[in-house]
């Protein structure tokens, strides 16, 4: 017998979404001087939400002198009053996090399940956590008397729009610092909100500047002359681009890039439990994360048990309106990430592995993508190799500890990695031996704000999150 659910769609009555947005700078939205307009959308039923402005030159400058001439005032408070704004915005995302995680998932395609419950309490904490830093800087390690940078161009992806922005921002602020934030192209809506956010915190102007735009306005802050300190997220390309245009200034970087990470699997581990890890590492956010478990290195004696188990839970996987309250899988965030995922599982197809999708109704709008396992996949296959950031799984087997750490490390990236064994002694092992910034031991996908976050090698460098994570906006000479 099947089981249908009735629909249990989120009311969308709490959000108020302008028909267009100028820019935040020094504390109020205002018209762009050089820019232009263009629509954002709901990935899921493609329908125009509203007119943003990308930025120009000149907005970007003006933004920019914005911060310059907060940081003034800004950076000599008392630590503890720029704690207090903190908590008070902390606060008020907190009251308004229903209001925030519906549009988020009306911009992003994201299940509401997952911006109610895990993005939205995430940026939260973020800011709580930041918030009680703010007064202590003095014992973070980093020296008797750590000096802030002044001016960061924060660059943000549309993955977790967010929690990147609390990853950017919360820190900053705390160690003194002023900001000029651009979100991505798709999803600017919750940080224009987040503006809102700000005026209501009653934050001194010119401290929080939101600018929208796409690549050319991202460059455009990069490329500013009067900019101490650039922090990014997004592709390993971008990331390239910007750490050579900064080369040889004087400005401070961090970036966060791309992922293939390593689940791996051994033969004691608890294969329910390791299942649902699987899963979530891989399907939660439509697999849009950079941490994502894409890789699932499981030992081949317990290959074909493990995969029946897989393949029965991803079967229960209910993809659809993100708005629902019962959907696992949303929407794709956009037209070109649906492309480049078919266009990666195409390959993966022709390249000779063997493709297994979920069977469900993809809705006529939207950009959709099924659940998808791909077995019979070499360490050569670019659906191993590349960052496919979509829900796509590829599987590859084991017989030895050494040989599943040699794969997991065969790749340019570094940013995460899962193992599952019942052995204590065997997670310590591995986990030494895996060149990853975070790795998880029998669970997946686990944040926490006072834990440090970032990679190795092309998942490029710096840490965010934790007493770590003030570092990246301290002066360097203040580091011990
Ligand atoms: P992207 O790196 O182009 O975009 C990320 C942010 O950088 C956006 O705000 C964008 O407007 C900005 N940007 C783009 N070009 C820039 C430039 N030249 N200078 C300064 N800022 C610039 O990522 P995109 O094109 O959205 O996605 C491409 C691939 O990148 C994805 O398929 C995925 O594999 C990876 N990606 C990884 C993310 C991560 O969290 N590590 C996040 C987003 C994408
Ligand atoms: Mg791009």
């Amino acid at each position: 017998m099947v089981f249908q659910y009735a629909p249990a769609p989120e009311s969308t009555k709490i959000v108020k979404i302008d028909s267009s947005y100028g820019l935040f700078i020094n504390g109020k939205f205002v018209k762009s001087k050089d820019g232009s307009q263009y629509k954002t959308i709901n990935p899921a039923t493609e329908e125009v939400l509203s007119e943003i402005t990308l930025a120009g030159k000149k907005d970007v400058d003006l933004a920019v002198k914005a911060a310059r001439s907060a940081y003034q005032k800004w950076s000599k408070l008392p630590g503890s009053v720029r704690g207090k704004y903190l908590y008070r915005i902390a606060r008020i995302l907190q009251e308004r996090s229903r209001e925030f995680a519906v549009l988020e998932t009306i911009n992003n395609g994201k299940p509401i399940r997952e911006s109610r419950d895990v993005d939205m309490p995430l940026v939260a904490a973020h800011f709580f956590h930041y918030a009680g830093w703010a007064d202590k800087l003095e014992h973070a390690g980093l020296g008797p008397k750590p000096q802030s940078l002044g001016v960061a161009a924060q660059i943000i992806p549309w993955n977790f729009p967010m929690l990147m922005l609390s990853w950017k921002i919360a820190p900053a602020l705390a160690a003194g610092n002023t900001v000029v934030l651009k979100p991505a192209e798709t999803t600017p809506l919750t940080a224009l909100l987040f503006a809102e956010v700000c005026q209501q915190a009653d934050l001194p102007p010119g401290v929080v500047n939101i600018i929208t735009g796409a690549g050319e306005t991202g460059a455009a802050l990069v490329n500013h002359p009067n900019i101490d300190k650039v922090a990014f997220t997004g592709s390993t390309e971008v990331g390239r681009l910007i750490a050579s245009s900064v080369a040889g200034t004087k400005k401070k970087v961090t970036l966060e890039l791309g992922g293939k990470a390593a689940n791996i699997v051994f033969d004691d581990a608890a294969l329910d439990q390791a299942v649902e890890g699987i899963v979530n590492g891989i399907f939660f956010n439509q697999g849009h994360v950079c941490c994502a478990g894409s890789r699932l290195l499981v030992q081949e004696s317990i290959k074909d048990e493990f995969l029946d188990l897989l393949y029965e839970r991803v079967q229960t996987l209910r993809l659809g309106d993100p708005l629902d309250k019962n959907t696992d899988v949303g929407a794709i965030n956009s037209a070109a990430q649906l492309a480049k995922i078919q266009e990666l599982t195409q390959s993966g197809e022709q390249e000779g592995a063997d493709r297994w999708s979920l069977k469900c109704d993809l809705p006529e709008k939207g950009f959709w993508f099924a659940p998808t396992v791909f077995t019979n996949v070499t360490q050569a296959h670019r659906i191993a190799r590349e960052e496919i950031f979509g829900p796509v799984l590829s599987v590859l087997t084991f017989r030895t500890p050494q040989e599943a750490i040699e794969k997991a490390n065969n790749t340019p990236f570094g940013l995460s990695a899962g193992i599952w064994t019942e052995k204590g002694s065997r997670i310590l092992e591995v986990a030494n031996n895996l060149r990853a910034g975070v790795v998880w031991a029998n669970t997946f996908n686990k944040f926490d704000p006072t834990s440090p976050f970032g990679g190795y090698k092309e998942s490029g460098y710096g840490r965010e999150g934790g007493r770590v994570g003030l570092a990246a906006y301290l002066k360097s000479e203040n580091k011990k």
